[in-house]
């Protein structure tokens, strides 16, 4: 997909792996909806935006993608305001062991509600355009990840989900392309999260482990993800795919076997 002119749809898009990839994208040529539950960080987010790149180019809903009224406002109010969607990205995500539900709620369950709700506006069967999901797992999604079982579940699940929908939309013809990145450890306010009991839980006390586990594997850039996602749109060819993104071996793919394989 040639991206210029082109509306993306980005959420937990206020601050770190969002706002690297929603400042690609405008450098691409792209106008961006700004997603997040964060009020205070989406203004400030589209303020500095709106000196580099313009006020036009950008538009900042607050949302809570729990929440199905929200989530479902936001995409009609990206409709309203720029006409039409063609990319999406569901980013947003938290890691609280701790409020293990929530993990589930808003790293799961908001990925399946979001890509359902953008299938619905960009499949060509319904009436839609065509376009490109991409939903945010991690190299959790693929790896056990002995302090942060939950998260690491709803990291699967999104693998899963997402390798479905894109077999789907392959044999179905929505014109819709579904893929996944999987970042190893990013410099990310999210990273915080390890050092607090609040988010932690019980695992509190393996703070150090994790810390120690990215002192060996090193912590990557955001911007390196934001140039994933804009691999992952550009070359039509990526269905289904799975990107790895490691300090070692930079941006790769998780290869499968042919039984694995769905049809892409
Ligand atoms: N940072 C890492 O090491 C890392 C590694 C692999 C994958 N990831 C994934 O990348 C994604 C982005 O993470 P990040 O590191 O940039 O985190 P972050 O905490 O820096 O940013 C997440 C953003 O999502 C928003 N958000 C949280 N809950 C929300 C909700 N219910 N509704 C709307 N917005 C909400 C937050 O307000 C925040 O702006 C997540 O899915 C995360 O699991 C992060």
């Amino acid at each position: 997909m040639y991206l210029n002119g082109k509306v993306a749809f980005v959420t937990g898009a206020a601050q770190g792996i969002g706002r690297a990839m929603v400042e690609e994208l405008l450098h691409k040529g792209a106008a961006l909806v700004l997603v997040d539950l964060n009020l205070i960080a989406g203004e400030q987010c589209k303020a500095s935006l709106d000196e580099e790149f313009g006020s036009h180019r950008t538009l900042f809903i607050q949302c809570d993608v729990t929440d199905e009224k929200q989530l479902k406002a936001a995409f009609q109010k990206t409709i309203e305001h720029f006409g039409k969607l063609d990319i999406l990205v569901n980013n947003a995500g938290v890691n609280n062991e701790k409020d293990w539900e929530k993990t589930i709620e808003v790293n799961l369950i908001s990925v399946i509600r979001g890509t359902y709700l953008g299938l619905e506006l960009m499949n060509i069967k319904n009436g839609g355009r065509g376009g490109v999901i991409i939903n945010v797992a991690s190299l959790a999604g693929l790896t056990p990840a002995a302090y942060q079982p939950v998260y690491c579940a709803s990291k699967h699940g999104v693998i899963g989900f997402t390798r479905s929908i894109a077999a789907l939309a392959s044999i179905g013809n929505y014109g819709v392309r579904i893929n996944t990145v999987c970042p190893a450890f990013v410099d990310t306010p999210l990273l915080e999260s390890i050092e607090k009991e609040e988010n932690m839980g019980q695992f509190y006390k393996y703070k150090d482990n994790i810390k120690d586990m990215m002192k060996s594997f090193g912590v990557l850039n955001p911007s390196l993800i934001a140039k994933g996602l804009i691999d992952l749109i550009e070359d039509d060819s990526f269905n289904g795919a799975v990107m790895k993104i490691t300090t070692s071996r930079g941006i790769h793919f998780e290869e499968y076997g042919a039984h694995q394989k769905t049809k892409i």
